[in-house]
């Protein structure tokens, strides 16, 4: 091996250690309580951390010096506090979705998923929960692409966004332009929590509801943007290309289509891509990220046309953007 080779292996050996390392520290502090004690006094000593946790004070300072380094803690002086990204990690995301992941042996030995988000049955339930993390996941490649498409600046644009969740995706265009508008799309459990978000950011009277079986509500006509994030991969074959054609029906002529999912081809994003379609197997009985190649043949049976491909360069860098022309 020569010595480039060498570093090279050393490096992918460090890596793993440490990804390793780092999640059994996260795991192990939240397991055993440490980040408890901030809510009661922000700012604490290791001694004041090690005597709320009846734990040992050598340990527990090498393990809050190690939290530290991941920036989950923060260090003032003698002082430790909560860092900001605390704020995410609660809900589905408290534990970074261990239990999904705990469940990867079952899946491999007897092929089912730990959820079933993509069933029917299930979607209201689960989904009014996950978008309210898909919310703050998404909102940075939402306010990108609203800034990327000329489309935005329309004059009295009309918005449909189907499976729309907390309408991140549709609320980053509406904030672009003060006259847009938009009807979302989604479970009526769902669009309770984009009601709420609507209402935080001020958008709520630029903002229709469209609540129920997006296979069977009428949306209407004459939208000029039509938007569908993160929903094809839960959909099936026949299941996308029945709504690309109802929303070809509800776009005007010379509408624009964008279908975001989870198929950028940012390098930065190659761990998280792979991750990500593991979790939709542990999520979904069929969920499949389709790759736009295969949305693009769909779409040009259906007569769409003028394709363009984009790939997000933002966090979790997993993000593209297919773009379709209605005739
Ligand atoms: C993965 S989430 C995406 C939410 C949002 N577009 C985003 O990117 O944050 C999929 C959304 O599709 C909705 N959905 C799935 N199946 C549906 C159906 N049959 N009818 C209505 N909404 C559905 C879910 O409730 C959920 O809000």
């Amino acid at each position: 091996m020569n010595s480039n080779d060498m570093i090279k292996s050393l490096e992918t050996y460090f890596n793993l250690m440490s990804m390793n390392g780092t999640a059994y520290v996260f795991n192990i502090a939240n397991k055993m309580k440490f980040f408890k004690p901030f809510v009661i006094k922000e700012q604490l000593t290791s001694t004041e951390i090690a005597k709320a946790l009846c734990l040992k004070e050598n340990p527990v300072k090498l393990v809050l010096e190690t939290l530290i380094s991941i920036k989950v803690l923060e260090k003032n002086g003698d002082l430790y506090s909560l860092s900001s990204v605390t704020k995410y990690l609660t809900g589905n995301y408290e534990n970074l979705s261990s239990d999904y992941w705990e469940h990867l042996p079952k899946l491999l030995t007897e092929g089912n998923p730990y959820k079933k988000m993509d069933q029917v049955s299930d979607s209201e339930n689960e989904y009014k929960v996950q978008v309210k993390s898909l919310e703050w996941m998404m909102s940075p490649s939402a306010v990108i692409t609203a800034k990327m498409f000329p489309i935005s600046k329309k004059n009295n644009l009309s918005i449909l966004d189907v499976g729309a969740g907390s309408g991140v995706w549709s609320f980053a265009f509406l904030k672009e332009n003060e006259t847009a508008t938009a009807a979302l799309a989604d479970w009526p459990g769902v669009l309770d929590v984009a009601k709420d978000s609507a209402k935080k950011q001020n958008l709520n009277n630029r903002v229709k509801y469209i609540e129920g079986n997006y296979h069977e509500t009428n949306f209407n006509s004459d939208y000029d943007l039509a938007i569908i994030a993160n929903v094809t991969h839960i959909e099936s074959t026949e299941g996308n290309q029945s709504l690309f054609k109802k929303i070809k029906a509800a776009l005007r002529p010379n509408g624009i289509l964008l279908i975001v999912d989870v198929f950028g081809n940012n390098k930065k994003g190659d761990v998280n891509k792979c991750l990500y379609q593991l979790g939709l197997a542990l999520r979904t009985t069929k969920g499949e990220v389709y790759p736009p190649a295969t949305l693009q043949e769909w779409l040009t049976t259906l007569g769409y046309r003028e394709f363009n491909f984009h790939s997000l360069d933002v966090v979790p860098y997993t993000m593209g953007i297919l773009s379709a022309t209605t005739p």
